[in-house]
């Protein structure tokens, strides 16, 4: 199975190219094409000091034609890995599901349920895999926690907080032209991992959002909902509070701050679930500055996310639940290698079922939950019901 990558921005470099590259290196996929409209973007993949460390042994195709020439070009049933800014995802789906293709899209999948139900519509007519890469249900801690909520060891959760933010430093970045209160927000931006994680543990499904947002300015003078507070409501009545930012100081340790606590109940006794996806045990002093945007002398790293490590070559192998979830995704369209219609079809029903790879099907809530919050962010943090 060919790939082939629309966009190849900063997610491309941190996590899908080098999980890629580390397919192809093990055989499960074949070549790896990139198409984005920028040369810089693909230059700076190319010539991207950890990617050839890591893999001297792998290379890209770089391609500057829109993507729809090159989809054209491709036998049908390869897999499309959409890695471009959110609001360009609809279009760049539908058109890798009409050029036959299955389909691997960076969260969110779309930005309104009318949106992703035409992509499930489209991909079942087909039938086509669209797997969305919510990387934190491979974090092993999620899928402990699903386990063991799903065996009915926590009971039922009742009330919940969540937070995500970002470094400050995140202000002087391109995001300063896009992240504007008209297009986008913290919640919207960061807040749906929580969300979809929450959904993923206990099987419960959001009904009802709030989100208050204060506005902030960039250094260009933009304005945005930097710093947001939202409150979702849950099919079974309990209340998960998620905090969203672009403000988590600099000199901090690690990229960001974030975790989850939820409190639960069977009626009888409480119980509970803390997951610090921080701070994870690890505590560095360097001798000087590591480089790097939001790195400091005194780092906490995660180990778990995406790490390189050296195991005898060739160059670095990438570890951690980024790669994972990559690598899952791209297992369950090379399932669907040279299976008729029927059987494609079988299969996806398959995949939907087991709730594990996030599709159209099985997590339309947060398309739901992020059309539902940008009403409320908008309308002062008003609550807005979606079910
Ligand atoms: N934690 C996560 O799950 C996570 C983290 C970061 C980013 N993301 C998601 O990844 C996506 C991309 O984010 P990013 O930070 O890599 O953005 P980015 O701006 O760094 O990269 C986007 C790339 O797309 C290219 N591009 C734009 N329009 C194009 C077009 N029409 N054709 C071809 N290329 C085009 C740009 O030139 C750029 O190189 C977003 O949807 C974001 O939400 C997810």
């Amino acid at each position: 199975m060919r790939t082939f990558m629309i966009g190849g921005g900063m997610i491309a470099h941190d996590q899908i190219l080098p999980s890629l590259y580390q397919l192809k290196r093990l055989g499960r996929v074949e070549g790896i094409e990139i198409c984005d409209r920028r040369k810089e973007s693909l230059d700076a993949l190319l010539n991207a000091p950890l990617l050839n460390e890591a893999f001297p042994d792998q290379k890209f195709a770089p391609r500057l034609e829109s993507y729809e020439e090159c989809l054209a070009g491709l036998a049908p049933e390869q897999l499309a890995v959409v890695a471009l800014p959110d609001a360009l995802h609809y279009k760049a789906v539908m058109a890798a599901l009409r050029a036959d293709q299955h389909v691997l899209c960076v969260k969110p999948l779309v930005l309104t349920v009318a949106q992703a139900e035409e992509v499930e519509h489209e991909a079942r007519e087909r039938g086509l895999m669209v797997g969305i890469e919510y990387h934190k249900r491979f974090d092993d801690r999620s899928l402990m926690a699903r386990r063991r909520y799903r065996a009915g060891l926590f009971g039922e959760f009742k009330l919940g907080t969540a937070s995500l933010l970002e470094k400050w430093y995140y202000r002087y970045s391109n995001f300063q032209n896009w992240f504007t209160c008209e297009a986008t927000d913290a919640f919207t931006y960061i807040g749906c991992h929580y969300v979809d994680l929450v959904a993923f543990i206990t099987g419960l499904l959001p009904v009802e959002i709030s989100v208050y947002g204060m506005k902030d300015r960039f250094p260009n003078g933009n304005e945005g909902w930097l710093w947001t507070d939202a409150r979702v409501i849950w099919s079974n009545g309990a209340c998960l509070n998620v905090q969203n930012a672009l403000g988590f100081p600099d000199a901090a340790p690690g990229t960001n701050t974030q975790g989850l606590n939820m409190y639960c109940s069977n009626g009888e006794t409480g119980a509970w679930i803390n997951h610090d996806d921080q701070y994870r045990g690890m505590q560095y002093c360097y001798t000087r500055h590591p480089g790097g945007d939001g790195a400091n002398v005194y780092n906490e790293p995660s180990p778990d996310y995406f790490q390189y490590v050296n195991v005898g070559g060739p160059g670095l192998t990438p570890v951690g639940y980024g790669y994972r979830s990559v690598s899952y995704i791209v297992e369950r369209a090379l399932e669907l290698q040279g299976l008729g219609l029927a059987e494609r079809r079988a299969k996806l029903k398959e995949f939907d079922d087991a709730g594990v790879m996030a599709t159209p099907e099985n997590s339309r809530y947060n398309e739901a939950v992020v059309e539902a919050a940008r009403k409320s962010v908008l309308g002062g943090g008003c609550p807005v019901k979606f079910a």
